[in-house]
């Protein structure tokens, strides 16, 4: 059996599942662009029939893909398997990805018996086969599944025509030795099962999903399904960069080889909490802001002689480099490009004149201008857009003990500027209140989330919203010394997109 593992990221698809991650077409875009350059080796980009948006998106990747393989999501019926087929077919290689739930409680929301589960498979398999000659079956809640039947419906699955055939634990039930055990039967049991390649889909509900995808693979599963930070329902999906990078930490006792460039895992993190509307916790594996700080003095005494005596990879494995230059206001484009390029961001030309009038405005403000400042001022895309309807001009805000809290902004609506005043509880109620009066909407703020960049009273806050209408979720952030300023940007970017959203075609 070959050392080589792929690596199947589902950031796009079961990440963005999780409620109130979702993302725009542009950054799903971008998104898939980084896991391609990354050498990610498949992008699970969406579910084609879930949404005319999902379709598109899924669409416009494939049409962009370089390397990776695109997949596309479908249930197990003929409809939604054209839809992904549809959706995919541009990519220089694509992918279907069709299931089904085989456990006791799916066959009974399915009203489907063993036999009528069985036959069902070997149609829609058969379907998506005749369509694409990658297929990817999986049994939903499979580490659920009685043995005997799961061994029966991989085997239809495989004479079908199936080539990768997933074994998804659906709802984080599963534990490393099960794990691995449920690979090694299915290996030894079903016919054909070395002809194909089984994958690992985990979910993170008791803290798992790491081990038990790194247990199948050690068994024989030969495809890692994960996503970056771990982004996914409930709990969350299995980590990208915790598999990868404990396979190459690791090496020794896990002898896999895969293709991911991991100097690109920083700034794929960082992209996707942006964007996500989901900040990565602070003494999160691998990407938290905490993962390669150390505290106390023994430990700070230790690195300093030895590096190697409390850390077990380097910063630069994952992308963060330490070149110790502060940028200051006289810093000029060139040493801005530098360390840009330094944090992992290749920026182009008419990019770099746009974050260098930023930083110029930052560091009027601010003494020094830290990584983590420059991180925020680059991940920001508040007031981005040319084609934005609302874009914030100029705030005056009145708060205190007195109140009331007033707020008085210009915003140009579709290119014509407005101003308005309003009163609150509070100086980001009442800006919100005037934002309001500007662009009447029923949306309602499902989170406000306010978070120091740096430290120190001059920091930068970084403010997350996500707004929630009808049913549709939009995310906005942005950054700025001053807190309602950041508020102000952050809710109008989530109107911006709200407003697109709304343009859309309806769900299909
Ligand atoms: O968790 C799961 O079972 C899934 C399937 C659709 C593969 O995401
Ligand atoms: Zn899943």
């Amino acid at each position: 059996m070959t050392d080589r593992v792929f690596i199947f990221d589902t950031t796009l698809r079961d990440g963005e599942q999780s409620p109130g991650a979702t993302m725009t077409h542009n950054e799903k875009i971008e998104i898939a662009g980084m896991l391609d350059e990354m050498g990610v080796d498949i992008i699970e980009a969406g579910f084609p029939i879930a949404s005319q948006g999902d379709f598109e998106a899924v669409s416009a990747i494939a049409k962009n893909a370089t390397n990776s393989i695109i997949c596309g999501l479908s249930r197990a019926n003929f409809a939604d398997i054209d839809r992904a087929h549809e959706a995919t077919k541009h990519a220089p290689q694509s992918r279907i990805h069709t299931f089904i739930g085989t456990s006791p409680s799916h066959r009974e929301i399915t009203k489907l018996d063993m036999d009528g589960m069985a036959e069902k498979i070997h149609q829609t398999v058969t379907h998506a086969r005749n369509l694409c000659e990658d297929v990817q079956w999986s049994p939903m809640d499979a580490t659920r599944t009685e043995h005997d039947f799961l061994c029966r419906v991989v085997e239809v699955a495989i004479k079908a025509g199936a080539t990768t055939i997933n074994i998804p634990d659906t709802v984080g039930y599963t534990a490393p030795r099960e794990s691995a055990e449920l690979i090694r039967m299915l290996l030894e049991r079903v016919p054909g099962a070395s002809d194909i390649i089984f994958a690992t889909h985990c979910h993170n509900d008791l803290g798992m999903a790491t081990a038990n995808s790194l247990a199948a693979v050690e068994a024989g599963a030969r495809q890692i399904e994960c996503t970056i930070n771990g982004l996914g329902e409930r709990a969350g999906n299995t980590a990208l960069e915790e598999v990868v990078m404990a396979m190459k930490v690791r090496n020794d006792i896990m002898p896999f080889h895969n293709k991911i460039d991991t100097t690109k895992i920083m700034s794929l993190s960082r992209k996707v909490a942006t964007v996500s509307g989901f900040p990565v916790q602070f003494n999160k594996a691998i990407v938290g802001k905490n993962a390669f700080l150390h505290e106390s003095g023994i430990h700070q005494d230790g690195v300093l002689k030895n590096v190697e005596t409390f850390e077990i990879m380097r910063p630069a494995d994952i992308g963060l480099t330490e070149d110790n230059i502060v940028l200051g206001k006289h810093s000029g484009r060139a040493a801005l490009r530098s360390k840009l390029e330094g944090l992992g961001y290749t920026v182009a030309d008419n990019q770099l004149n746009d974050i260098f009038v930023r930083f110029k405005e930052l560091a009027d403000s601010k003494k020094e201008v830290f990584d983590d400042d420059l991180i925020a001022l680059v991940s920001d895309q508040s007031g981005e857009a040319a084609h934005d309807h609302l874009k914030l001009i100029d705030m005056q805000v009145v708060c205190g003990t007195l109140g009331p809290q007033t707020a008085e902004l210009e915003i140009s609506v579709d290119g014509e500027s407005q101003k308005v005043t309003a009163e609150g509880d509070g100086p980001v109620d009442a800006t919100f209140n005037a934002i309001r009066k500007v662009f009447d909407h029923s949306a309602t703020l499902s989170l406000y989330q306010v978070s120091a960049v740096t430290e120190g009273t001059d920091a930068q806050a970084t403010v997350s919203v996500r707004m929630e209408e009808d049913g549709k979720m939009v995310n906005g952030s942005s950054s700025h010394t001053d807190t309602v300023v950041a508020s102000a940007k952050a809710y109008i970017m989530a109107l911006n997109k709200l407003i697109v959203r709304r343009n859309k075609a309806a769900p299909v």
